[in-house]
């Protein structure tokens, strides 16, 4: 296990009916702005109850900004972060899901980035963007509710900003983007879409294998606990497909989408994230949803670097879909184990619907020339565990992809 600090000070607050909690939670004296999307908040009743619970307490000034859009727009963000300066918003409460967190955390950690007039710098906050908001050192306070299990984006400190003039949809992370808290209400899941709720049970799960599928340091822990997590999301997914009423089948999704990416299971061992810097290539260039660029990319990755991931595969195989050397009697050999292991994680894609294949998604190999120049610009030459997978291992993960 490599050396690590594990640092989370997030305070999550799950169940049922807690969003009445804001009340104690959002300073009473705070001047609060509420950022949502594009209408599920307000449709689900979510907004009005957030409303409620604020007003409940204290001398709170609430102010809102919705239509923050699924892969969350740059340009529509300043907008927001413009409106933290000309209300002197001293607490930001994003209610959604990954987009909408993950804008709020940029909003949070770019609105002090002004020009003389006061409005925020584009060029500055692109920038900023573009080294990661690392270098940033203040940031409003932010906390979540949690309207869709998937990102972990309630329980760290990262996000992914779109920006479709660019063509870019590039990830950031700084410490000062935790929210303080996050409310995770699973009934707030129960008006998703059956498209979305998959979504979140891929998107979760591609997570874990973007900090487990790479060599073995004898992690134990994370080891253990990530392979749980993967076999929680393989049961709980079919559930969910099969009774999407069952609120205790959302509880386990909801707690397995934050435990994946809340950064747990990721210290300590090497990290991949070839399938996520990929798949944000395929969004910003065809507007697919982050989840199905995930299951469209990962089956090729786990063939084109079978042999790096050698040992983790035939780990995952045994442990995760428990696929033994000698299956009904006949002997597999390696190769035939992680095959068997590859497809049994296509299947599984499949079967919550979601595209396993370019073709899947109507893309053909005139797609993969484009996503390879965009990689080369975003600079994502050397991606994955080892800082090896140039653009040419990404053009044949595509290809297998096709
Ligand atoms: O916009 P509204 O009207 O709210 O509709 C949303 C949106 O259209 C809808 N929705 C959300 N909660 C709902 C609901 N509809 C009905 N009932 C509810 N309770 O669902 C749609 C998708 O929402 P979105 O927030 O985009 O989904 P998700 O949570 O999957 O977030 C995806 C974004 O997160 C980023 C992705 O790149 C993408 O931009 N990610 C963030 C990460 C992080 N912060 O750690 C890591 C991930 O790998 C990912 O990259
Ligand atoms: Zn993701």
């Amino acid at each position: 296990m490599n050396n690590f600090q594990y640092y989370n000070p997030v305070r999550i607050i799950f169940g049922e009916g807690q969003i009445e909690k804001l009340a104690n939670l959002v300073p009473t004296d705070a001047r609060v702005l509420i950022t949502y999307g594009g209408g599920s908040a307000q449709r689900t009743g979510t907004l009005d109850e957030v409303k409620t619970a604020l007003a409940a307490s204290g001398s709170r000034e609430v102010f809102e900004f919705g239509g923050i859009e699924a892969n969350p727009e740059f340009t529509t963000l300043l907008k927001a972060a413009d409106m933290v300066n000309e209300h002197n918003i001293d607490f930001l409460l994003a209610v959604g899901g990954g987009s909408v967190i993950d804008g709020s955390k940029f909003v949070a950690l770019v609105s002090s980035l002004t020009e003389q007039d006061g409005t925020v710098s584009r060029d500055k906050a692109w920038d900023a963007l573009t080294s990661y908001c690392r270098d940033i050192d203040s940031a409003v306070d932010l906390g979540a509710v949690l309207t869709i299990p998937a990102t972990g984006s309630e329980m760290n400190s990262g996000g992914v900003i779109n920006f479709s003039e660019r063509q870019a949809k590039l990830p950031f992370g700084n410490p000062l983007a935790f929210p303080k808290f996050s409310i995770l209400d699973p009934t707030k899941t129960m008006t998703l879409p059956e498209r979305q709720v998959m979504n979140g049970v891929a998107d979760a799960f591609v997570h874990v294998m973007e900090q487990y599928l790479t060599y073995p340091v004898n992690a134990k822990v994370q080891d253990a606990f990530a392979e749980s997590l993967l076999k929680i999301l393989i049961e709980e997914g079919a559930a969910v497909k099969a009774d999407p009423e069952n609120l205790e089948t959302r509880k386990n999704i909801m707690w397995t989408a934050t435990m994946a990416l809340n950064g747990l299971i990721g210290t300590g061992v090497p990290q991949d994230w070839t399938t996520h810097m990929i798949g944000h290539e395929l969004t910003s260039l065809h507007a697919i949803d982050h989840a199905r660029t995930l299951t469209i990319v990962l089956p090729s990755v786990m063939r084109e670097l079978k042999d790096s991931k050698k040992d983790k595969l035939l780990q995952y195989a045994r442990n995760v879909w428990h696929i033994k050397a000698d299956d009904n009697g006949t002997e597999l050999n390696d190769d035939a184990i992680i095959e068997a292991a590859i497809k049994q994680t296509e299947n599984f894609f499949r079967e919550l619907g979601l595209p396993v294949s370019l073709e899947d998604a109507e893309l053909d190999a005139t797609a993969i020339d484009p996503i390879i120049k965009q990689l080369e610009v975003h600079g994502m030459v050397k991606l994955g565990e080892h800082g090896k997978n140039d653009l040419a291992v990404s053009r044949r993960i595509l290809e297998r992809a096709i």
